[in-house]
């Protein structure tokens, strides 16, 4: 449960992350019109744990997949998940103004700018996944995109976030609130680790126990969240801390306290360390310590 992090893993996490700081800069360019590429840079460099893209290369590394596909695939998530903060930074939905420990993007370029710069950067993340230099195969391509397109959408992240919205004031029962949770934060976590599987072409039962390794993850990963809005402090997370209940937002720590809601995320992150002993995958090591970070995390 609190199982020692290896240093290697902070080694790996480090080296990934420069790479993908790198590439995400690479990638969105500052030329966009009419200053909308510095609203998008600013929306996506320089801030984030960088989770999803850790986890699309951890997955690429344990089933020995393209490394080239697994750049893009992690780039590509981690722009619908940068897009996402955006938006659901905005006054017309959760009103944040802090957010990476910075000023957020609306605050900074304006509500018209900041809505126009998750529009792009959503399109982009589906560019990144079909180079113009055809270097992908394309069923490659289009598996990665349609994995995406799904855990983006109304079955994911959008969705969730609708459900979000319309829950205020609500007491949702355990259920109702796992479907949230899993639709507007786990899906996309998922996406990250069947993505990373979809660089190589591992059997059937391989994919099916990386895709349950990834929806416990991500499902636990937003009950640690909805911990941290009531243990942390702003400065420690980098976006205001007890915004859950002021909103009055159902979480799992209004729905059960927090004990309670710890040793959920403990007991979903457990299942999670088992769908990936059920892969049989013999270098799991990296997807093992990344579910570990998940439930230690501080911020
Ligand atoms: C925050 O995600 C929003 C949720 C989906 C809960 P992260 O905690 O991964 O945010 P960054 O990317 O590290 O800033
Ligand atoms: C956001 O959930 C999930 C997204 C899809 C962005 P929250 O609203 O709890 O995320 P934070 O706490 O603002 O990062
Ligand atoms: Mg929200
Ligand atoms: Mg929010
Ligand atoms: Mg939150």
């Amino acid at each position: 449960m609190n199982a020692v992090i290896p240093d290697t893993f902070a080694a790996w996490r480090a080296a990934r992350q420069a790479e993908v700081e790198q590439a995400l800069s690479r990638f969105v360019r500052a030329d966009a019109p009419a200053g909308l590429g510095e609203a998008m840079r600013y929306a996506v460099l320089d801030g984030g744990k960088r989770l999803r893209p850790l986890l699309v290369l951890a997955t690429c590394e344990a089933v020995g997949g393209r490394a080239d596909a697994a750049l893009r695939a992690a780039c590509a998530v981690e722009l619908i998940h940068a897009y996402s903060l955006v938006h659901d930074d905005m006054p017309c939905m959760d009103n944040d103004v802090l957010r990476r420990g910075k000023p957020t993007v609306h605050v900074r370029f304006g509500e018209a700018q900041a809505l126009l710069a998750g529009d792009a950067l959503q399109a982009l993340a589906f560019e990144l996944l079909v180079p113009g230099d055809a270097t992908l195969p394309d069923a490659m391509s289009a598996r990665l995109c349609r994995l995406l397109a799904l855990a983006a959408g109304a079955d994911g992240m959008a969705g969730g976030q609708a459900v979000d919205l319309a829950s205020v004031g609500i007491a949702l029962d355990r259920p109702a609130l796992e479907a949230m949770h899993r639709r507007k934060t786990g899906a996309l976590l998922q996406a990250s680790v069947t993505m990373g599987a979809a660089t190589a072409s591992p059997a059937p039962a391989v994919q099916a126990a990386l895709a349950d390794y990834g929806a416990h993850l991500g499902l636990a990963f937003q009950v640690v969240d909805d911990i941290l809005d009531v243990t942390a402090d702003s400065a420690t997370l980098g976006k205001t801390a007890g915004k859950d209940a002021a909103a009055d937002k159902p979480t799992f720590v209004s729905l059960m306290g927090l004990a309670e809601a710890q040793a959920y995320a403990d007991a979903v992150l457990a299942q999670a360390h088992a769908a990936l002993e059920r892969s049989g995958l013999p270098h799991t090591a990296t997807l093992h310590a990344l579910a570990d970070w998940v439930g230690q995390r501080r911020s």
